[in-house]
């Protein structure tokens, strides 16, 4: 698959480049899915194979994601630069273990370099009224990922985890090595599809190499408008929930704040929000420390490869402080109706970031501003999503 550049034959001959690793994405077209798929075509060093079933997304997405790695390109790309740019999707559900298969067997045993395991179903609600569905589409389908990357050699896994795990923290801001315990069926979920992932690193350590990343409020878009989050249905986060009103998609005009006697400077809860770019670029680092080379493990306590890292900016922000932000970005005045507590809702999710900041060199520098700027942006470009396409 290596392409020569120049004339092979002379002395001055460039040095061929490193053949594209190819990475699995699932969930690709998803919203995290989409911007790290767009990260990693970015440094032209990757082939992307996304896995969706477009339970919650759109295969526009994948379309927009090619045209803006494309337009990125030089005018002298390589044909392997434009290989890159290019995503081998395939339409696949993950609780259908053929499926799967059939996937990992286009591209052979060792095909795939590693793995960037997105899709899960996230609605915290909604996992208390069905758990059944969730503990299928989030831990059984990541142990027939996992089964199925072990028997075609691949053995590099990256983990979209989620701070829920962390349930009611008793310390805030909040370091990984807090214990696990988390209230819903979807953060037990995702509890459950990390210690799996650990136990496997410890039965074959020689062989596995994971990293659970622990998001917390990821928000924002890329700043082209081309992609951005677009559920299906009602949003169920704040910000994209904001957008919707702003843009006139929401019957209801008057926003819910969910309490506001919290033990917080406000009284309303506080999340911790990185730009959705930011959380894209965290996987690339840890893709990268997943290389023979990486040094990650290396204060491991045990034999097992497996690290846990939260993912967030470190600085907590109010729904208020949301609200009044969205309100700057889009000029829509927002009216707010204080109702009683939701139940399940923690007062203050804020991360202790600095451990991935120490060994993966992660940073998340974009601004609340920046964040509600882009997504904004492609809220008015695309006011329907890809729904429209
Ligand atoms: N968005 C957040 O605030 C947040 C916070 C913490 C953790 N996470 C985690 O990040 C991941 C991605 O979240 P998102 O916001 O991008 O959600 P999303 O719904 O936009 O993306 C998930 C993608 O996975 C796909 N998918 C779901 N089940 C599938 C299956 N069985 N087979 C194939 N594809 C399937 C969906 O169609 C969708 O494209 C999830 O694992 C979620 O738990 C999200």
């Amino acid at each position: 698959m290596a392409m020569v550049n120049g004339d092979a034959s002379s002395s001055y001959a460039a040095a061929s480049p490193e053949p594209l690793k190819r990475v699995l994405v699932t969930g690709g077209a998803g919203y995290i899915g989409s911007h790290i798929v767009l990260t990693l075509q970015e440094t032209r060093k990757y082939k992307v194979v996304s896995v969706d079933n477009y339970h919650n997304s759109f295969p526009a997405a994948l379309t927009r994601l090619n045209e803006i790695a494309q337009a990125a390109l030089p005018e002298n790309a390589t044909n392997q630069e434009k290989d890159s740019a290019a995503v081998d999707s395939h339409t696949c559900d993950l609780t259908n273990p053929a499926q799967v298969r059939a996937v990992f067997e286009k591209y052979g045993k060792g095909g795939i370099w590693g793995v960037i395991h997105v899709a899960a179903y996230k609605s915290v609600g909604e996992s208390t009224e069905v758990p059944l569905t969730y503990y299928l589409n989030n831990v059984s389908a990541t142990v027939c990922l996992l089964q199925t990357m072990s028997e075609f050699d691949c053995v590099r896994f990256v983990y979209s985890s989620s701070a829920t795990v962390y349930g009611t923290p008793p310390i805030i801001p909040i370091p990984e090595s807090t214990r696990l315990k988390a209230d819903s069926p979807y953060g037990k979920s995702k509890i459950m599809s990390e210690t799996i992932i650990q136990d496997l690193c410890q039965a074959e350590p020689d062989r596995w190499r994971a990293i659970s990343l622990r998001y917390f409020n990821p928000a924002g878009a890329h700043p082209s408008g081309l992609i951005g989050e677009d559920p299906r249905g009602r949003p169920g986060n704040l910000l994209p929930l904001l957008a919707h009103m702003a843009v006139g998609r929401v019957k209801d005009p008057k926003l819910r704040v969910f309490g506001d006697d919290y033990p917080t400077p406000d009284g309303t809860c506080v999340r911790d929000y990185l730009h959705v770019m930011d959380l894209a670029k965290g996987h690339l680092l840890a893709l990268e420390a997943l290389a023979p080379d990486s040094k990650v493990f290396d204060s491991c306590s045990d034999p097992a490869r497996y690290k846990a890292y939260n993912l967030g900016k470190g600085k907590g922000m109010s729904v208020l402080q949301i609200v009044e932000a969205m309100r700057n970005a889009t000029g829509y005045d927002y009216k707010c109706e204080v109702v009683g507590r939701r139940r399940g809702d923690v007062p203050d999710l804020t991360a202790d970031p600095a451990l991935a900041e120490a060994e993966l060199g992660f940073k998340a520098p974009q601004n609340l501003e920046t964040m509600c700027r882009d997504l904004w942006n492609w809220q008015q470009k695309n006011p329907d999503g890809y729904g429209a396409e």
